[in-house]
């Protein structure tokens, strides 16, 4: 276990949504794992004045109450004795050479530093701006990183100035392009599942599966963010970054090795190999709805329109679907639909594989209905697991058949949670890049989505609906390549949604 180098961790918008609930208790679980380094020092940045007292104060309380039975005093005290508070006002480039006075004038500040951007997007290049006129960003002295949060422009014209941006004052290596999604252990686990395994990878190619679908769905509405989600949407906030990236990780090639580079290299290519949705078939791969009231786990829900700061004609997507396909060998023909939504019926992140029937169907006379293909299922969230379903004789005289799941949940009692954060807070300080998105990723990505976001802005008299706490809008079944195709709503055997919803 490596303790990385003491470093000074400005976090922009330290008492925004992001930080409260991700960043601070994540920093604070590496102090409780004894993951930091003695002179790591937190400097939380925003627009209010705050004494250092009311700051730590403020930030023992709320980790106080994220995990009432996790804290203890003498990690608190010690995670205390970490945080400062600097008042920032983003517009003023005098407040910049404060901060840098301060961090580079006082003893106890190391030289090392990283600045995240946990801000609105349209922040970001301001910010990097004033650091970088500040000497902020320079080398000379201790390293300088800066951590983006996604989305990562909103669009590919908007990502590419946005870079230009950011290499007017920060070389590559410097630029951390964060999707949390890499840092959950159960996403790192599509990896090992298909190359530790060679089972699998016979298997692994449009001569065995027949489609493939990757699900994220929330029960939660948007939780208060209209100002950011009435901007982005269920495609950019979700699919742009995430599913694009467990898609990556399911159809990559194997890579020479696990550095951050030849890793990337492969993700590259899968994205570059996704067939280009032609405008005028936009119809036919994407599929866009909005939620509308209903009852999320016997709650009433109020409907998207009804959100506090969403305009009410809005048409912004908060559930989105696609269909693609990647032009590759390996993948050539095989569909990949990918889905996500708020206020859906479950929270629920999956990757389900579909593989083909066998070449002769032999066992007709076994069973009642249609031949029942196998799957593979990897669960995300919220249990980490791995489920196959197969097929096996009934027990009696008869030959019948009937489906079986042969399922492992492969978390055990002792084994540490933790946070995506973690992980990727602690890759920033060691400046590992394997989780972190390059430049061309995102661009990729981009390419991929930017005919639907066109289409979509374009189109703005009509979305579908879906009541909250349901699967989605009907209508949806249109994406699916041929008429056996149903989306996986459970990874349970009785999960396969047979209706065209
Ligand atoms: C974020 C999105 O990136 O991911 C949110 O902006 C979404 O809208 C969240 O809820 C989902 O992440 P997780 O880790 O809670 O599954």
């Amino acid at each position: 276990m490596k303790t990385p180098d003491p470093c000074t961790l400005v976090i922009f918008g330290a008492r925004g949504s992001l930080a409260r609930r991700k960043l601070i208790p994540a920093l604070y679980q590496l102090e409780r794992s004894g993951r930091l380094s003695d002179n790591m020092v937190l400097v939380g940045s925003s627009l209010e004045v705050l004494e250092r007292e009311s700051w730590q104060a403020e930030v023992v309380n709320l980790l106080q109450l994220h995990d009432p039975a996790g804290t203890d005093a003498t990690t608190l005290e010690r995670f205390r004795s970490r945080l400062h508070y600097h008042r920032i006002d983003p517009a003023d480039q005098n407040s910049y050479r404060a901060l840098r006075d301060r961090l580079e004038g006082a003893s106890g500040f190391s030289a090392n530093m990283v600045f995240y951007m946990a801000v609105r997007p349209a922040d970001y290049p301001g910010i990097v701006d004033h650091l970088g006129n500040a000497a902020l960003l320079s080398e000379k002295n201790g390293w300088r990183r800066v951590v983006i949060e996604k989305p990562f422009g909103y669009d590919l014209l908007s990502a590419q100035t946005l870079q230009a941006g950011l290499y007017r004052h920060l070389q590559e290596p410097q630029i951390y392009r964060i999707d949390h999604y890499l840092g959950k252990g159960t996403v790192q686990n599509v990896m090992v599942f298909r190359f530790a395994n060679l089972l699998l990878e016979p298997l692994w190619n449009h001569h065995y599966v027949d489609h493939v679908q990757i699900t994220h769905s929330e029960t939660q509405g948007i939780e208060g963010r209209a100002d950011y989600y009435e901007g982005a949407g269920a495609l950019r906030d979700m699919i742009q970054s995430h599913l694009l990236q467990l898609l990556t990780l399911v159809a990559m090639e194997p890579p020479v090795s696990l550095s951050a580079e030849h890793l990337r290299d492969e993700k590259v290519k899968v994205l570059k190999a996704i067939r280009p949705i032609p405008q005028n078939a936009v119809h036919a791969h994407a599929f866009r709805g909005q939620y509308a009231s209903g009852t999320v786990g016997g709650q009433s829900a109020p409907g998207y329109l009804e959100e506090p700061g969403v305009a009410p004609d809005s048409v912004t997507e908060t559930y989105a679907a696609l269909r693609l396909y990647i032009d590759n060998w390996r993948w050539a023909g095989v569909p990949f639909y990918l889905r996500t939504g708020k206020r859906m019926a479950e929270n629920s992140s999956a990757i389900c594989i579909r593989f083909k029937p066998p070449p002769q169907d032999l066992l007709r006379q076994a069973r009642h209905g249609p031949p029942q293909p196998n799957w593979i299922m990897l669960g995300i969230q919220p249990n980490d697991s791995l489920r196959m379903e197969m097929q096996v004789k009934m027990p009696g005289l008869d030959l019948q058949t009937r489906t079986i799941s042969l399922d492992a949940t492969y978390r055990q009692g002792k084994d540490a949670e933790y946070d995506a954060y973690e992980e990727l807070l602690l890759d920033v300080m060691h400046g590992d890049h394997s989780l972190f998105l390059r430049m061309d990723e995102v661009e990729a990505a981009w390419r991929v989505v930017d005919p639907v976001i066109k289409v979509w802005a374009m189109e703005r008299e009509f979305i579908n609906s879906y009541p909250a706490g349901t699967w989605g809008p009907r209508g949806t079944y249109r994406l699916f390549s041929s008429d056996d195709q149903f989306w996986r709503h459970s990874l349970d055997p009785d999960g396969a949604d047979l209706q065209p919803y």
